[in-house]
């Protein structure tokens, strides 16, 4: 039986499938895309690849940077061509809990400027609808307490400051996160996020609505690569016209 972990890299570099020379790509965050990032070293330093990266935290910058990947910033990139990311969870709409690692700012601007996006991930993150997983958000580290209470008015299950009051856990921003646990509920992302970003204070949330391409998902019975149809994506391979 296949370890968690080998599922994890048995996505990572199934996914690399979609890379293909001289691309600019957004590498995103988290064990799972980790793989993505050894294999594409493997594919430049092997096989003569040319690919530039633009990585969405500092974790992934010091990772790509060890393994020799040329990189880039965004502000340099006009558009990239396609972002690898993990998730927390994706459902059946391929709408995504992202944010886990902290990184969900950088990782939804990176995806955004991006032609495409394909995430990685085991089975365990495919869900019927999204909130098992707590939201998280992240805030102006000033606003933390402003925002927690105007979430809290929505959020039945509790609104919690990641790493707690005296030692929060700080992005790569500057920021913190609020993790909401909203419970298998969010039937709505689209709505939640608008709701949720209407508040002062907030910097992003980690609902990533109508912007991942593919889903590239390990699980026991093998590795399958899930097309959203009415994403940028074709299932034969490429972005479509
Ligand atoms: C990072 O902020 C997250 O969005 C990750 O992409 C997400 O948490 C998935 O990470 P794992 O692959 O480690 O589960």
């Amino acid at each position: 039986m296949a370890s968690l972990e080998e599922l994890k890299e048995q996505a990572g570099i199934a996914a690399c499938s979609f890379v293909s020379d001289g691309m600019a790509i957004g590498l995103g965050t988290g064990s799972t895309v980790r793989y993505s990032i050894i294999e594409l070293a493997r594919m430049i330093r092997e096989e003569g690849m040319s690919i530039v990266g633009v990585p969405t935290s500092e974790i992934t910058r010091d990772l790509a940077t060890n393994l020799e990947i040329p990189l880039m910033e965004l502000e340099d990139a006009s558009t990239l061509d396609l972002t690898i990311d993990g998730t927390d969870e994706f459902d059946p709409r391929f709408d995504l809990i992202k944010g886990g690692g902290g990184a969900l700012t950088r990782e939804k601007i990176v995806a955004l400027a991006s032609r495409s996006m394909v995430v990685v991930a085991d089975h365990t993150k495919q869900v019927e609808t999204l909130g098992r997983f707590d939201l998280p958000v992240e805030v102006h580290a000033t606003s933390w307490l402003g925002v927690k209470e105007a979430i809290s008015s929505i959020c039945s299950g509790g609104v919690f400051l990641r790493g707690g009051k005296i030692e929060p856990f700080v992005t790569d921003n500057g920021g913190v996160i609020l993790d909401c646990s909203f419970g298998p509920v969010i039937a709505n992302p689209g709505h939640l996020e608008r709701e949720i970003k209407g508040i002062s204070g907030v910097v992003e949330v980690g609902l990533f609505v109508g912007i991942c391409d593919a889903v590239v998902v390990a699980s026991e019975i093998g590795v399958n690569t899930l097309i959203n149809p009415d994403g940028r994506l074709k299932s034969s391979g490429g972005v479509k016209e």
